[in-house]
């Protein structure tokens, strides 16, 4: 049965929710407050680079199932309202629960009764108790239903999610499940705190893997092992599972790093002191420490050194940089004293670094050090023997992704550094 939904926020979840929902054949309107976002995608452009979803938009609008509008141009909601706004870091390191009120208070205000609100954003858990005692006495029903999409996959993530997460009472437990009638993913269904803890500790475990494996890459390092392989043997482990274990630089993103911060503040906030999380955000501090720390150990001073910094965004195939490592590793860079000149296969910026080629090889042109930050296909297929060849002195290659070929980069008279990817025992030693 198609429902009437009315989705709040245009972003990277937002979107991807509206627009899928809508080729799924429910009848979508998606709200933002930005009139440029809104602007482009009613000229059926996407106001940021996702693959596939303008597709889906395109789609969407055709089938005349998908509309969007301003939010002070909305006059009545109903059925069921999607809350897909951001919950961004404040400075303690708690949600930023500011556009979720805007929101809420809005709903309260102009929702029908009977409509349900449903919870995308990632909350704090204990936030939908209280909330939905609010809205209930409005009229207005709750459920939690949490979003496990990737940017860079997030439509096909979309479609094909592990499963879906629907917490609340019976009645919106059966309503919000069927928005996803027509997929085969299995539905959880739980209490709403239950069900925000649920987002929380996926994305602390998530991180804790990645912060696990990049531990023992130290050690590799250490001893002269090959992370590659013992990550490759630890996930054949069905126990373990192979996703998640590929170490480097550390993550980032608007998720991970802002995710574990709320849910440490949450434990400190209720007395308890959650050591291990804790530990897997210092892990991936110290992470993004490693390029640096390489290269100073080569060069001395970095003064008067050129460093090419390729992959500026947090991951591939997006153009989110939000909390990407590039950012603090271009800084500290330059506090050294090094010229940084960064790359990236589709145009960003990043905060603190003017210089930004448009070509590999214009950034790695004359560079004596290389800093591969996230691993775009167009950056790992390059030709790496020319892009070694049109570097100056010692031509380190730094790969903060353990995403190219030793043996290549050191056939083409360059100096690889990986991590956990030691050329002898103790090689490659960054810790200590
Ligand atoms: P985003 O910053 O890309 O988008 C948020 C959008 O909300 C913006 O377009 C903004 O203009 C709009 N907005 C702000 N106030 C509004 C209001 N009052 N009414 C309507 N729109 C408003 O955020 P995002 O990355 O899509 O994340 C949204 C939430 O989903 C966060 O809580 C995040 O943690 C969670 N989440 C994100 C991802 C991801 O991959 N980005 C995945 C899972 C969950
Ligand atoms: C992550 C989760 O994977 C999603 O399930 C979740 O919905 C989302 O956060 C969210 O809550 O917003 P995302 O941040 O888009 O998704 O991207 P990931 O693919 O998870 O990568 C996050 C970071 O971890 C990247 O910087 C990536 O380079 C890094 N990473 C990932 C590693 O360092 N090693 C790995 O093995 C995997």
């Amino acid at each position: 049965m198609a429902e009437r939904v009315f989705v709040f926020g245009a972003g990277y979840v937002g979107l991807v929710t509206g627009a899928c929902l809508a080729t799924s054949g429910h009848t979508v309107t998606v709200l933002d407050v930005d009139e440029r976002k809104l602007e482009s995608l009613r000229k059926g452009e996407c106001p940021f680079f996702e693959p596939g979803l303008s597709e889906v938009i395109t789609k969407a609008l055709a089938a005349g199932t998908l509309s969007f509008s301003l939010l002070g141009d909305i006059e009545a909601v109903e059925n069921i309202a999607v809350i897909a706004v951001g919950t961004p870091s404040t400075a303690t390191g708690s949600a930023d629960m500011t556009y979720v009120r805007a929101v809420a208070d809005f709903l309260e205000e102009k929702a029908a009764p009977g409509t349900v609100v449903v919870m995308k954003s990632t909350v704090p858990p204990g936030t939908g108790a209280k909330l939905s005692a609010r809205l209930a006495a409005a009229g207005l029903g709750y459920a939690s239903n949490p979003e496990f999409l990737r940017e860079g996959s997030a439509v096909t993530d979309w479609f094909e999610t592990d499963r879906v997460v629907i917490g609340g009472d019976d009645a919106s437990v059966a309503k919000i499940s069927r928005l996803y009638a027509d997929m085969d993913s299995p539905i959880l269904a739980c209490d709403v705190t239950s069900a925000e803890m649920i987002k929380y500790a996926s994305n602390a475990f998530l991180a804790t893997k990645i912060s696990f494996i990049n531990e023992i890459a130290v050690l590799c390092d250490f001893v002269g092992a090959s992370v590659d392989d013992v990550s490759k043997g630890i996930g054949m482990d069905t126990r373990i599972g192979a996703s998640f274990l590929k170490p480097g630089i550390g993550y980032g993103g608007s998720c991970f790093p802002k995710d574990t911060r709320a849910l440490d503040f949450l434990a400190t906030l209720n007395g308890y002191d959650f050591h291990l999380l804790r530990s897997v955000i210092d892990v991936n501090s110290r992470q993004r420490l490693l390029p640096v720390r390489a290269l100073k150990a080569r060069f001395g001073s970095l003064e008067g050194h050129r460093v090419a910094l390729l992959g500026l965004t947090f991951k591939p195939e997006t153009d989110d940089t939000r909390e990407a490592p590039a950012i603090e590793i271009a800084e500290l860079l330059q506090a050294e004293g090094a010229e940084v000149v960064g790359f990236n296969p589709i145009p960003v910026t990043i905060p603190g670094l003017d210089t930004i080629a448009t070509t590999i090889e214009e950034a790695v042109s004359g560079a004596d050090a290389i800093v591969l930050s996230t691993e775009w296909a167009q950056i790992v297929e390059s030709n790496w023997p020319a892009l070694v060849a049109s570097m100056t002195g010692e031509r380190i290659v730094f790969d903060g992704r353990n995403a190219l070929d030793p043996k290549v980069i050191r056939a083409a008279g360059g100096s690889y550094i990986g991590v956990g990817r030691p050329e002898g025992v103790g090689a490659n030693n960054h810790a200590g």
